[in-house]
């Protein structure tokens, strides 16, 4: 089959029956793509074909990179549910009331699962199935866990899950459970989890899917290939988007220095990721230049960014260098109201996506955004993946918030005048 792993420390090349996630060296692997092999198989003009096409096979935005995700996989070895494809929204208000003359949002939360890992997730999937997996495995705060849990029903395979106890949404509880997934609940966080799986795919005993397999990060490039589509082809100025795992952030690089390097792209986009104040280890080790590789004890509210010891580090690393890219950190008070804000104009996301705007406004106050850049924020999960978290806000539940830009919920009797009464009283005088 026409592809290779390549380790990213040691450049050493691995041929695809090879099953490991790490090189001897100990370095994470990519799926390797031949930059001149590539140049004679795709265009743009073929990408906008394709987009065309809505034929079941052609209808992934995914799949239509498929060249650049795992050259020559086999196509009927390919579990797909028309993942991708998601928006991307004029904010006009949100724009003007962070100082920005326009501002654009691609909401990867359209995707089945209801967020980003959907676009990974039908690759490593398809990879495991035909490697003929007999159980895959995941970490998770909750969202790789709902969509490995819906990939792996739709092909037949078993799926097991390590949550951090207490610290996921029920929303993404729910979903991993429904799917079918066998789902234990660890006592302990998010990076305990994560040992757990990269030591029992160290011995053979599982198959890991979270994000150190390079199936996965291969995938995610299609969120920023799919967006410069959606925007003619012409490049944003930066990418802002929540940074936990560091996942999107390898897969982002390797997008954007791929398309650069075919000849697809003229200018790379910078990258800007936020991480929550309690779980910054990224950030931290931005700070110090990469002279450290910090790690944190993680505490957000954010839950789906509640890592303090990523694992895809390294491949981070790299991305911000080829992107001249930025970290920034934002605390939970910013998180929550810039969550309330962005839904008072109509357009909602779980907390970690909405850290991004917060990272944005931050960034922009720190004159490294400027306000006519022209900026697109990832939006990563959906909104309703975390509703406990949205009405405890509105209802002043959470303790240590401020809830500043709440909204109201009111209690009536069952009667026409007692609404009668209220409309005249709460809403006419307002
Ligand atoms: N946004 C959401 C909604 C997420 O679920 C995650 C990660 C991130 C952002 C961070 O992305 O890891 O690529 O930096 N969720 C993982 C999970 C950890 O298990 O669902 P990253």
């Amino acid at each position: 089959m026409g592809f290779l792993l390549n380790c990213i420390e040691c450049g050493k090349q691995y041929e695809p029956a090879a099953s490991g996630y790490l090189c001897g060296c100990g370095g994470l692997l990519d799926i390797y793509i031949d930059i001149d092999q590539a140049k004679t198989q795709v265009s743009l003009e073929k990408f906008d074909e394709r987009a065309k096409n809505s034929s079941p096979g052609r209808s992934s935005g995914v799949w239509r990179y498929k060249e650049l995700i795992v050259p020559d996989f086999d196509d009927d070895a390919i579990v797909s549910i028309h993942e991708g494809n998601t928006r991307l929204y004029d904010v006009p208000q949100l724009a003007k009331s962070l100082g920005l003359d326009a501002l654009q949002i691609k909401h990867e939360g359209e995707n089945p699962s209801g967020s980003f890992k959907d676009r990974g997730m039908t690759v490593a999937v398809s990879r495991a199935c035909q490697q003929g997996a007999k159980i895959i495995a995941c970490a998770s705060t909750g969202n790789t866990s709902a969509s490995m849990a819906l990939y792996a029903a739709r092909c037949g395979i078993k799926a097991l899950v390590l949550v951090p106890e207490g610290k996921v949404s029920k929303g993404k509880l729910a979903q991993t459970i429904a799917y079918g997934a066998i789902t234990i609940e660890i006592e302990g966080d998010f990076d305990d989890c994560m040992k757990m799986i990269m030591d029992g795919a160290q011995s053979g005993m599982i198959y890991p899917m979270n994000s150190v397999n390079p199936f996965r990060p291969a995938g995610q490039k299609t969120i920023i290939w799919e967006l410069l589509q959606q925007k003619n082809w012409n490049p944003p100025d930066w990418i802002v988007f929540p940074a936990g795992n560091l996942g999107n952030y390898s897969a982002f690089g390797l997008a954007i220095q791929e398309f650069y390097d075919i000849g697809l792209l003229k200018k790379k986009p910078r990258l800007a990721g936020v991480q929550a104040a309690g779980a910054n280890p990224f950030y931290k080790s931005y700070c110090s230049q990469f002279e450290n590789r910090y790690t944190v004890q993680a505490e957000t509210l954010a839950t789906a960014i509640r890592i303090g010891n990523p694992v895809n580090y390294p491949r981070a690393v790299r991305a911000l260098k080829w992107t001249d890219g930025v970290v920034t950190e934002v605390d939970d008070q910013e998180i929550m109201d810039a969550k309330a804000q962005v839904e008072r104009g109509g357009i909602g996301a779980e907390p970690s996506s909405c850290a991004a705007v917060a990272g944005l406004r931050r960034l922009l106050k720190e004159n490294i955004i400027k306000s006519d850049d022209n900026v697109v924020v990832i939006f990563t999960g959906h909104m309703l993946k975390d509703s406990e978290s949205t009405l405890s806000y509105h209802t002043g539940k959470i303790p240590g918030i401020d809830s500043r830009y709440a909204g109201k919920l009111y209690k009536l009797k069952p009667t026409i005048s007692h609404l009668g009464k209220f409309i005249e009283n709460e809403l006419e005088k307002n």
